[in-house]
């Protein structure tokens, strides 16, 4: 941690289950000086806020709850706000209510705070990283989605699991819509600095479709398995919120998945994840990556997908 770190300010928007325990994860982190928490319902905000308050002699960061004009200076702004998924739901059902959320709030946000880094985590998080990058009228490099930075890590858990691998030994990623259109890159993933091909057939280790695909799809439908037993997911996702701020604050050029606007195997002005390099000035899609043809098309059509919700928000 720098002295330079410890100077900032990080506002989250929203202090429902994901907003709060990314302010708790925030605050145990140490990473910066101070937490603003806003949220719509004020009494909310102050009690989560005055909580961990109380835990302020076990770390050095400040909390207290505030409004949008708090934004002011901070460093990056953390939205959680909106309503999430019920069991049965997918993400992109979410979309008029929360859309209509961010119209209201957006504004206000980068009026308050016009140089700060947006970081989109409300679902469904793409069509929202986009409308914010439109209503913010920020650099797309200044509005990040946490995206496939939260399958990435669910995949990699799993392959641990399924390889008997320290997950921080297996290097997969998962790109495109953090949601039911997401694309595993089978093709680059490595376990050990091997690839995993080769890493299974000289390990004895099984690699074969039935295997990948049960990888895939637990992958997939993680949060749908959370959602049907405690109704919410919130602790993976605070800590990948964390992880995405941590480059931000130290300027450390860290490679992450997330979502951020851009044109996609030619899909056009449309939000979806794929490694970007972070650091203070944001999110930079500088991290070329050699996909093979299904890869590509699979990328294709989860920005279709995207781009079609989109759209449906412009009606
Ligand atoms: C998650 O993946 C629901 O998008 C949320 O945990």
């Amino acid at each position: 941690m720098t002295g330079h770190a410890k100077s900032h300010k990080v506002a989250i928007i929203g202090a429902g289950s994901v907003g709060a325990t990314t302010a708790y994860a925030l605050l145990l982190s140490g990473l910066v000086a101070e937490i603003v928490l806003i949220d719509i319902d004020e009494n909310r905000a102050i009690g989560e806020a005055t909580d961990m308050a109380h835990a302020a002699h076990f770390t050095q960061t400040r909390i207290r709850a505030g409004t949008y004009a708090d934004c002011d200076n901070a460093a990056a702004v953390i939205i959680t706000a909106g309503v999430n998924q019920k069991p049965g739901q997918s993400r992109l059902d979410l979309v008029k209510t929360n859309y209509a959320v961010f119209e209201s709030m957006v504004p206000q946000i980068a009026a308050a705070a016009p140089d700060t880094i947006l970081i989109v985590a409300t679902n469904p998080v793409d069509v929202l990283t986009h409308a914010a990058h439109k209503l913010s009228g920020f650099p797309v490099q200044r509005v990040i989605g946490s995206g496939t930075a939260m399958d990435t890590t669910r995949f990699r858990h799993e392959l641990g699991k399924a390889y008997s691998v320290n997950p921080r030994n297996v290097h997969a990623i998962i790109i495109g819509e953090h949601g039911d259109s997401q694309i595993p890159v089978w093709s680059l993933a490595t376990i050990g600095s091997m690839r995993l091909k080769d890493y299974c057939s000289q390990a004895g280790k099984p690699f074969d479709k039935e295997h990948t695909d049960g990888v895939s799809k637990r992958t997939r439908e993680a949060a749908y398995e959370l959602i049907k037993r405690k109704g919410k997911t919130n602790y993976g996702v605070a800590s990948v919120l964390v992880s995405i701020l941590d480059p931000i604050i130290n300027n450390a050029d860290a490679i992450v998945t997330v979502s951020r606007v851009g044109n996609y195997e030619g899909v056009e002005d449309v939000a979806l994840s794929m490694p970007c390099k972070l650091n203070r000035d944001g999110a930079h899609q500088d991290v070329p990556l050699l996909l093979d043809a299904d890869e590509r098309e699979a990328v294709r059509k989860s920005a279709l997908s995207i781009k079609e919700v989109i759209e449906s928000c412009k009606s």
